[in-house]
């Protein structure tokens, strides 16, 4: 289900909303099964939030002795190389969270890109709780998007979007001359909720095209994010400066 947008009128807005968001999803799913399993997201956007969840505001808030940390997608990169999404998100957040070490689970981006897209979807089989249907199922997916309307590495024209039948796996993307592990459409999809968090300018032609997409133009990425539970857009206002919606206040 897709509620309309939030928008906020700076970044700074946008990035409380959403660590307040996220930390009512939390809460909500520690009472329900014990337990809040959820996926970080990569690329720059998310460092003030993790920063901000970082503070006493959050890590005094949140019960991360019962959260699971996973990734969306990494560079097919080692942990300590700058390009490594695990070390932004180390950097900013694990580090400073009271989250035990063994509940972190990490893609491993040094490894043969399929063999570590094959070893995560196991992991996430394992680790992840069941829906009723038997598909692992996060609580929280947390993505970005780029000007290409591609999420996590799910990016235009390549054979991962295809992928139905694992929750992971690997993709050459030709115009970054790179490998890259992403979650699939299928996981994305099952999520409870799913968080889709934008800002800046160089985002506004995107979202103006998502927003006043014609159907039948073909489906960029993001459009294919369409989860069985809540799809959740937060946007600052510079990357919302074409919809006719106002920010909040
Ligand atoms: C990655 C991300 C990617 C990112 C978008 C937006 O590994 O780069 O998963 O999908 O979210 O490219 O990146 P920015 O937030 O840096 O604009």
């Amino acid at each position: 289900m897709t509620i309309p947008p939030r928008i906020f009128s700076s970044n700074e807005a946008l990035i409380q909303a959403s660590a307040v968001c996220l930390r009512d999803c939390a809460i909500e799913s520690i009472n329900d099964h014990g337990s809040f399993h959820l996926a970080l997201a990569g690329g720059s956007s998310p460092r003030s939030l993790y920063q901000l969840l970082a503070t006493d505001e959050f890590t005094e808030s949140i019960d991360w002795g019962k959260v699971h940390i996973y990734f969306g997608d990494e560079r097919c990169v080692g942990p300590d190389h700058a390009d490594s999404n695990y070390l932004m998100a180390k950097e900013n957040l694990l580090d400073h969270v009271p989250l035990p070490a063994t509940q972190v689970y990490r893609m491993e981006g040094e490894r043969d890109p399929t063999e570590a897209a094959s070893a995560y979807a196991s992991l996430l089989k394992q680790h992840l709780p069941h829906a009723d249907n038997g598909a692992p199922e996060f609580d929280l997916i947390l993505l970005g998007m780029g000007p290409d309307g591609h999420t996590a590495s799910l990016f235009p024209d390549t054979d991962i979007l295809n992928k139905t039948d694992t929750p992971v796996a690997a993709v050459y993307v030709d115009k970054l001359k790179c490998w890259r592990i992403s979650l699939t459409l299928p996981i994305i999809n099952q999520a409870r909720y799913v968080m889709l968090m934008v800002a800046g300018t160089q985002k506004a032609d995107i979202i103006r095209h998502l927003w006043h997409h014609i159907e039948g133009a073909s489906m960029l990425p993001v459009q294919r994010v369409k989860p069985t539970g809540e799809l959740l857009w937060m946007l600052d206002s510079e990357a919302a400066r074409y919809l006719s919606q106002k920010p909040e206040k």
